[in-house]
């Protein structure tokens, strides 16, 4: 029996609710259907022609006329929203809820959501469970969302000790069936692990394409030369401002020790070139390809 077939044997929903028809929110309807375990998708978007592409897209099944249309009857309801915006979906979300559903979110930082709408959730009746899915790309909205995205990807779920058991069991079970490996973290390890893993190569990408296309030296675009190495490079710099600008805001500790981390090495860097230091140089280099070598090495199971 394959790890799909696993997950999705005996599990079903009648409807699920995505609150934020986006990247990742439609993706994971679309996971789910591909999986046959959700009967009905509707969903709700602060940005109406977002929802009717959805719509058209055949995201959600559903035109909902209203968010309390869109959420009456859902077993499960995710937040797929920006982290700014999560505590106030959720405060507008929950007392629609049917009693015995489930809400749950896929914001990029957790601990400021999961404080923010555990207690909320809890003064409801409704059990909460946060997670967030460790896979994505640069594209925002409706039209970027694809079943595959979580294919053989990790999902973070960090229960709480006030978590309900059935519902975090009910929550990574849609997760895998998504087709996620789902991990179960502390909820501040997730946020520091971030800040590093994605935050920060983030919050570099943005940097280097500003200050590459603020250098006056010449008067013409130099960014007309760049190739393959810079375009990889800052591919994820194309990303939503909105989005990154509340994980700036929100995981704001553990991305100021990955930056004052980040500034010694790249210090330490510009101080053997300076000194002409070539062995240094050398063995900074070599350390690197290695560690990132064996990043994407298939990994022998
Ligand atoms: N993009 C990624 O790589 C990625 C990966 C993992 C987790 N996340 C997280 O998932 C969430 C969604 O990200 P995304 O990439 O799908 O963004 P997206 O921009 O593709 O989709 C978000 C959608 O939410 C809608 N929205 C905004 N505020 C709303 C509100 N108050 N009520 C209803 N709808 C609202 C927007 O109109 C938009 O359609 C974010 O919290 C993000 O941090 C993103």
């Amino acid at each position: 029996m394959s790890k799909l077939d696993k997950a999705t044997s005996g599990f079903y929903l009648h409807k699920i609710t995505i609150i934020g028809v986006g990247l990742i929110g439609g993706s994971f309807a679309l996971a789910l259907k591909r999986a046959g375990v959700v009967a009905t998708v509707s969903g709700w978007d602060a940005n109406p022609e977002n929802l009717s592409l959805a719509n058209q897209l055949q995201i959600v099944d559903q035109h909902s006329a209203s968010l309390a249309d869109a959420v009456h009857g859902a077993e499960l309801v995710m937040l797929a929203v920006p982290v700014g915006a999560m505590e106030a979906a959720a405060r507008e979300v929950l007392p629609l809820m049917d009693r015995g559903a489930i809400l749950t979110d896929s914001g990029s930082v957790k601990q400021c959501v999961l404080e923010a709408i555990e207690p909320l959730a809890a003064s409801q009746g409704i059990r909460y469970v946060a997670g967030h899915p460790i896979s994505g790309t640069e594209r925002s909205g409706a039209g970027a969302a694809f079943a595959e995205l979580y294919q053989g990807k990790r999902c973070i779920l960090t229960p709480s000790a006030a978590t309900d058991p059935d519902a975090l069991a009910t929550v990574q079970r849609a997760w895998q069936c998504a087709g996620s490996d789902v991990v179960l973290m502390d909820v501040q390890k997730h946020d520091r692990i971030l800040a590093a893993i994605s935050h920060l190569p983030h919050m570099i990408a943005y940097s280097l394409v500003n200050s590459v296309s603020s250098y006056d030296r010449y008067e013409e675009n130099i960014l007309d030369y760049s190739a393959g190495g810079f375009r990889d490079f800052t591919r994820i710099a194309s990303s939503d401002p909105v989005m990154w600008r509340d994980i700036a805001l929100t995981n704001q500790q553990s991305l100021i020790e990955m930056i004052d981390q980040f500034e010694g090495f790249l210090r330490e860097l510009k101080n053997d070139i300076q000194q002409g230091d070539g062995k240094r140089l050398y063995e900074f280099f070599l350390r690197s390809k290695v560690t990132r070598d064996a990043l994407i090495q298939p990994k022998v199971r």
